[in-house]
C-alpha cells in the first residue's frame, strides 16, 4: 500500500521514518531520518489533525513521479551523493522504460531548474521540432481536408524528438554524477525488465489497434498475439542497449551515431521526413522562464513554446483581486470565477500562443496585471458569459493528455520540475526498429490547418502553423513557486489542454487554501477552456454546488479524470512529497 495513503499521525510517522534503511519503493517514507520537532511545528503549518490526505515526508530529498521504479531510481540516484539534477535525469531516463507510454526518449519536454548554488531559475527546452522537410499542409489530403490519422499514426507524425538532448544537457550543465552512474537504474530496469501493472496493461489493451500494426513494436509489448497483461514481464534488451550507448558516448549516439542512424532508416523505410541532418542539428534552448507574483509568491514557470506559463500567470493575476480563501475552496462562486478567467486565457492562446523563435507573441502584455484586471472587470459573479461572446470564434489546439510530470528537491535547495511527453499513449506507437525507442507523434500539437477543424475536430490558431524546425505549441506546464527566493512548490502534471487548470489549481490550493500537496491533489479538479463551452468536472462536487454553477450559466459535465500531478512542497526545512492518486503506480519517495 503507498504510504501516502496511510492516515498516521505525523510524530508516527517520524518515528518509522529513522526505523528503516532501505526503503522499498512504496515505503521510502519510513527511512526519512526527520526530526519530530521540526515536523510537529510544520505539522502545525498543516494542521494534520485536520487533514484527511497527507504527503510523505523527509528531511534530505523528495522525488516525486508516476512510477514507482523511476521515483526508485531518483532516490537511488540522491542516496549515491546526486543532487535533484542528477535525479531528475536518472528519473527521465527511467520512466522511458518503466511508462512507456508518456516517459521517452523518442519524445520532447520542458524542465524548470532552481540552482541552489547561485540562485538562478532556468527553463530549459528540449520540445520536438519539426523536420526540415515539414510543411504547413502536409496533413491535408487532395481535397483540402485534414487526412484522418495522418499527423497521429504514421512516420509523419513524428516530430525530431528532444528528450535525449534535454536530460543530457541538464545532466552536464548542473548534474555532479558521470551519466553512466545516473542511467544505470534505467539499464537495469529495461536489461532485467519488470512486471506489467495494472495500468500499463489497461493502456496497452486500449492501445493495441495503433500499436498493433507494427512488428518492432509488438515484439517488444505483445506476446502470442496479444497486448501485455498486468503480471507479464516487460524486458527491452534494445532499448537497454540504446540507453548504454547513450551512456557511454553522450547524446552524440543519438542525435549523430548509431540510434540516429536506425531512427533515419526507419524514416526512409516508411515516408517518414526526419533526416540525419534533421537530427545533428536539434538544440536544446535554455530560456528565461515566465515569472509572476501571487499574493507574495513568486512563480516561476515555462514560457512559449508552451503555452503553460503564461496562462498560469494571466489567470492568477485575474484571481489576485477576489478573495477565494473567503469564497472557500470548491465553492460555486470560486469554481464559477475560475472557469470564467480560464475561458478568458483559452481564448486569448488560440490567438496568440506559438513557438517565439518564429511568431512574436505578446508575452508582456498577456502576463501584466494591468491587462488581467480589464479581463477581470469583465468577468459576472452570477453569470457565465457564453464562449461566443468571448472571442469571435477561434477555438484553440487540444492535446492529448499522455504526458508526465516528476519532481524532485534535494537537501542543497535544488529544485527540478520535468513535463515529458510522446504525445498520445506511446506516441505513434511506433518503434525505430532495432532502437527500442518508441516515436512520438508530436506533430499533432501544431495546427494541421489553422482555423479549421483538425482529426480531433478541434481547430488551431494561425500562430501554430507548421514550419520546418518550429517547435509545436504545447500545454506542459513544470512550475516553481517560490518563497522568500527559495524554492516552495515543486510541481507539474499531464493533460493535455487540461495541463494549465491542474497546475493553477494545485498553486490555488496551497497558497490561497493552505492545503498540503496530498490534500490539493486528492481534491476534485474543474476546467474550462473557452471551447467548447462546457465546464468539465471531476465527480466529487456536491450536487449543491453543480446546481448552483448550473443557474449561473455554466454547462457542466462530469467527465474522466484530469491530471495527475507530482508535487514536492517544501516547509520549514522539510520535504512534502504527493503523488496524485488518481495513478496508483505512482509514488513519493525520500530519505
Ligand atoms: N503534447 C501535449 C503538450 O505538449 O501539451
Amino acid at each position: 500500500m503507498p504510504i501516502r495513503r496511510l492516515f498516521l499521525p505525523l510524530a508516527v510517522v517520524a518515528a518509522l521514518l529513522s526505523a528503516c534503511a532501505t526503503p522499498a519503493p512504496h515505503d521510502a517514507a519510513r527511512a526519512a531520518p526527520t526530526t519530530t520537532a521540526a515536523a510537529q511545528s510544520a505539522a502545525a503549518a498543516y494542521d494534520f489533525d485536520m487533514d484527511v490526505f497527507h504527503p510523505v515526508v523527509a528531511k534530505h530529498g523528495m522525488v516525486v513521479s508516476e512510477q514507482a521504479l523511476a521515483s526508485q531510481a531518483g532516490l537511488e540516484t540522491l542516496k549515491a551523493g546526486g543532487n535533484a539534477v542528477d535525479a531528475a535525469v536518472a528519473v527521465g531516463f527511467a520512466l522511458a522504460v518503466v511508462l512507456p507510454n508518456a516517459g521517452n526518449l523518442g519524445g520532447g519536454g520542458f524542465m524548470m531548474v532552481h540552482s541552489a548554488q547561485d540562485g538562478r531559475d532556468i527553463a530549459l527546452d528540449f520540445r520536438e521540432t519539426a523536420p526540415g522537410r515539414a510543411s504547413r499542409d502536409m496533413y491535408l489530403d487532395a481535397s483540402g481536408q485534414v487526412a484522418d490519422g495522418r499527423s497521429l499514426f504514421t512516420h509523419l507524425a513524428v516530430g525530431v524528438p528532444g528528450s535525449v538532448a534535454g536530460l543530457t544537457h541538464a545532466q552536464q550543465r548542473w548534474g555532479t554524477l558521470p551519466l553512466s552512474r545516473v542511467m544505470a537504474p534505467a539499464i537495469r530496469l529495461a536489461e532485467r525488465g519488470y512486471p506489467v501493472s495494472q495500468t500499463l496493461a489497461e493502456t496497452l489493451a486500449k492501445t493495441a489497434k495503433t500499436m498493433g500494426q507494427w512488428p518492432a513494436t509488438r515484439a517488444i509489448f505483445w506476446r502470442d498475439g496479444a497486448p501485455l497483461k498486468a503480471g507479464d514481464p516487460l524486458v527491452q534488451k534494445d532499448l537497454a542497449r540504446s540507453l548504454r550507448l547513450i551512456a557511454s558516448q553522450g547524446a552524440r549516439a543519438f542525435y549523430q551515431g548509431p540510434i540516429g542512424q536506425k531512427i533515419v532508416a526507419e524514416m526512409a523505410r516508411h515516408g517518414g521526413l526526419i533526416s540525419a541532418q534533421d537530427l545533428a542539428r536539434y538544440r536544446v534552448v535554455e530560456r528565461t522562464p515566465i515569472v509572476g507574483e501571487y499574493r507574495g509568491f513568486r512563480v516561476v514557470t515555462m514560457p512559449p513554446p508552451s503555452s503553460g506559463g503564461i496562462h498560469l500567470v494571466q489567470i492568477l493575476n485575474m484571481m489576485e483581486g477576489w478573495p477565494v480563501r473567503d469564497w472557500g475552496a470548491g465553492s460555486a462562486q470560486t469554481i464559477h470565477h475560475m472557469a470564467e478567467a480560464m475561458k478568458l486565457a483559452y481564448a486569448d492562446r488560440s490567438e496568440y500562443l506559438g513557438d517565439t523563435d518564429f511568431v512574436k507573441v505578446p508575452v508582456a502584455g498577456l502576463t501584466s496585471k494591468a491587462y488581467a484586471r480589464a479581463l477581470a472587470a469583465t468577468i459576472d459573479a452570477t453569470h457565465a458569459r457564453p464562449s461566443s461572446d468571448i472571442h469571435p470564434g477561434k477555438p484553440q489546439p487540444y492535446e492529448s493528455d499522455q504526458t508526465t510530470h516528476f519532481s524532485v528537491v534535494d537537501a542543497a535547495g535544488n529544485a527540478v520540475a520535468v513535463t515529458y511527453t510522446l504525445n498520445t499513449n506511446f506516441g505513434s506507437g511506433i518503434v525505430a526498429d532495432g532502437t527500442g525507442i518508441l516515436l512520438n507523434n508530436e506533430m499533432d500539437d501544431f495546427s494541421a490547418k489553422p482555423g479549421v477543424a483538425n482529426v480531433y475536430g478541434l481547430i488551431g490558431g494561425e500562430a501554430n502553423a507548421i514550419q520546418p524546425d518550429k517547435r509545436p505549441l504545447s500545454s506542459m506546464t513544470p512550475t516553481l513557486v517560490m518563497k522568500d527566493g527559495q524554492p516552495w512548490l515543486v510541481t507539474g502534471s499531464p493533460g493535455g489542454a487540461r495541463i494549465i487548470t491542474t497546475v493553477l489549481e494545485t498553486v490555488v490550493d496551497a497558497i490561497d487554501f493552505q492545503m498540503n500537496p496530498a490534500e490539493a491533489a486528492a481534491t476534485p479538479r474543474f476546467h474550462h477552456q473557452w471551447w467548447p463551452d462546457q465546464l468539465r468536472v471531476e465527480k466529487g462536487f456536491s450536487p449543491d454546488t453543480l446546481r448552483l454553477l448550473r443557474g449561473y450559466g455554466q454547462h457542466i459535465a462530469v467527465m474522466p479524470t484530469m491530471g495527475r500531478t507530482q508535487t514536492v512542497q517544501v516547509r520549514d526545512g522539510l520535504l512534502y512529497g504527493a503523488s496524485d492518486p488518481r495513478n496508483p503506480d505512482g509514488a513519493a519517495l525520500g530519505y
